[in-house]
């Protein structure tokens, strides 16, 4: 057979398969969204989406408006535009769970049994239940051994640094925001070396984490190089033979370790694992939040003049010093107060902010919305709601592209209006996402870089040297924060 009867033979193949997938692919029935097919099979308008996700949805809704279906690598995604429709999504959840699509993930991910199986009865009402020891009292409790976890960590790296010192910023905050989330929830090991195991498990958390957007959309970990391996060593990190030693734990996880120990059907290996997301969940996005919370700062002096006077007055008004080396105590009141530098955590959560929110239709049903608007969607649909396109939409945030710091406060208070179509806006910046999938540590997340923000300018002059500007990282599109695309170094000295 010569070459060309091979190539034409290929090309006789695939036109065969391609024919046979048009002919069993989705056609739109009356009623439904208008459908985006895409013309590659199974993929569909996967690559387009991946490329740039804001810039293809806004174009998809210039030409079908609000509302409209895109097969996305096999999946069918209605995709809900205008924010003003959002609150229709979450008030939907008898039709539109997200429990199934959490489950699924996170079990996939993390390598523990699906929590909605017979097996396991109530044991994903009783997960949820737990995180109430993410409010309240608790929270309090949390965030101040936060504090202290900080104040021990920034001295024992830095009390040295009376010149400029060099370096990078994203592992300076990774591993600052990680040793200290990590034992203000977990607590330590007292061993001498207590230190150095942390830091080991922190090494295999960023290895792991490097490659946690491919096993989140579905490539199987043995594809992933070391990750299977590295996976399983975090997991054993968390069973019990090696946490009984550790001392000062949370509340949050001795009740949690309760929580898994009424289910005598969960292995060791199990409970760990769960131990393992929740690891994850509480330090993924919190470390990329903090370095861009941090870097917007850096990069824009006057804003951080701005935050910096504002935690000077209030260390003053409360009566601290603002040494390096002092203590220092703030309560859930003085840090609702810093107004200035909530705005610019949330500024910069804005504008690096990637998830995406999504349900998934438990069968097929009308979906009404605003007025006598209503679509039909079919049983195992997915509903995605996008905020990035609402965090940077002109209408809503003047100049979006712009790092604004007080763009959050009017008047010396929170801002909370902003408006689309002159309508006052329920959802405008959604890092947390909403409705059943908000997440339960935001309250706490907050605090976590609050602190981590106030210590860092309370003892050091900070500066950032490079030009350079950093993007972000496009394969957590959909999931929390955006990883930076690469570091960047600057210095920092004490402050006299
Ligand atoms: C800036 C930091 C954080 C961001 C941006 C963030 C964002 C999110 C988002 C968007 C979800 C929903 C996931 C989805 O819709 O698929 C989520 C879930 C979750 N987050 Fe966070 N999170 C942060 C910090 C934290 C912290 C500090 C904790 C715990 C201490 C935490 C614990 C969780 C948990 C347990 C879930 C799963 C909730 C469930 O079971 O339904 N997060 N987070
Ligand atoms: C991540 O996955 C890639 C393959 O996509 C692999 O080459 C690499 O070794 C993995 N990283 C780790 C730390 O295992
Ligand atoms: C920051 O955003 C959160 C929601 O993510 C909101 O609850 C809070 O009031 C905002 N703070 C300011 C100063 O706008």
């Amino acid at each position: 057979m010569g070459l060309l009867d091979i190539f034409g033979l290929a090309l006789a193949t695939a036109l065969a398969l391609w024919a046979l997938w048009a002919l069993r692919r989705r056609r739109r029935r009356t009623g439904e969204p208008p459908l985006v097919n895409g013309w590659i099979p199974f993929l569909g308008k996967a690559l387009d989406f991946r490329k740039d996700p804001s810039k293809f949805l806004l174009s998809l809704q210039q030409k079908y408006g609000d509302i409209f279906t895109v097969h996305i690598a096999g999946r069918y995604i209605t995709f809900i535009m205008n924010p003003l429709l959002y609150g229709f999504v979450t008030k939907n959840s008898k039709y539109l769970e997200f429990k199934e699509f959490a489950d699924s993930l996170a079990s996939r991910t993390f390598d523990y049994p699906s929590v909605l199986k017979e097996d396991f009865p109530d044991l994903n009402e009783n997960v949820h239940r737990n995180y109430q020891y993410l409010l309240g009292k608790p929270l309090d409790t949390l965030s101040d051994n936060m504090m202290t976890n900080l104040q021990w960590i920034f001295k024992r790296q830095f009390s040295q640094t009376t010149d400029w010192k060099v370096g990078k910023l994203y592992k300076f905050c990774c591993s600052v925001m990680f040793e200290a989330s990590f034992i203000t929830l977990y607590g330590r090991d007292p061993s001498a070396d207590g230190h150095n195991v942390i830091g080991a498990i922190e090494e295999n958390f960023i290895k792991f984490d490097a490659n946690f957007s491919y096993l989140a959309a579905n490539i199987p970990i043995e594809l992933l190089g070391a990750t299977k391996r590295i996976r399983k060593e975090l997991i054993h990190v968390f069973l019990p033979t090696s946490t009984a030693k550790w001392l000062g734990v949370s509340e949050l996880i001795e009740a949690r370790k309760e929580v898994f120990e009424r289910y005598e059907v969960l292995s060791d290996y199990d409970k760990a694992a769960h131990h393992f997301a929740f690891m994850w969940a509480s330090v993924g996005n919190t470390i990329p939040a903090t370095f861009w919370a941090v870097y917007y700062l850096l990069r824009h002096p006057e804003a951080l003049a701005v935050v910096r006077d504002e935690i000077d007055h209030l260390l003053q008004s409360t009566g601290q010093e603002r040494r390096p080396g002092c203590n220092i105590r703030l309560t859930r009141e003085q840090l609702d107060s810093l107004v200035y530098l909530e705005s610019a955590i949330n500024e910069s959560l804005r504008m690096c902010s990637v998830s995406m929110n999504i349900r998934i239709a438990q069968e097929d049903f009308i979906f009404k919305l605003e007025g006598n608007q209503e679509v039909s969607l079919r049983k195992g649909d997915w509903v995605a709601i996008y905020p990035p396109v609402l965090h940077m939409d002109p209408e809503v945030y003047e100049d979006p592209k712009e790092y604004k710091v007080d763009r959050y406060v009017e008047n010396g208070k929170k801002r909370t209006t902003f408006q689309k179509q002159g309508k006052k806006l329920k959802y405008f910046l959604m890092p947390f996402g909403s409705g059943s999938s908000k997440c339960p540590g935001r309250f706490f997340a907050v605090n976590e870089m609050k602190l981590f923000v106030i210590l860092l300018l309370v003892y050091f002059d900070v500066e950032i040297r490079e030009e350079k500007q950093i993007g972000v990282e496009k394969n957590r599109l959909g999931l929390g924060i955006a990883l930076p695309d690469s570091d960047i170094s600057f210095s920092y000295k004490l402050r006299p």
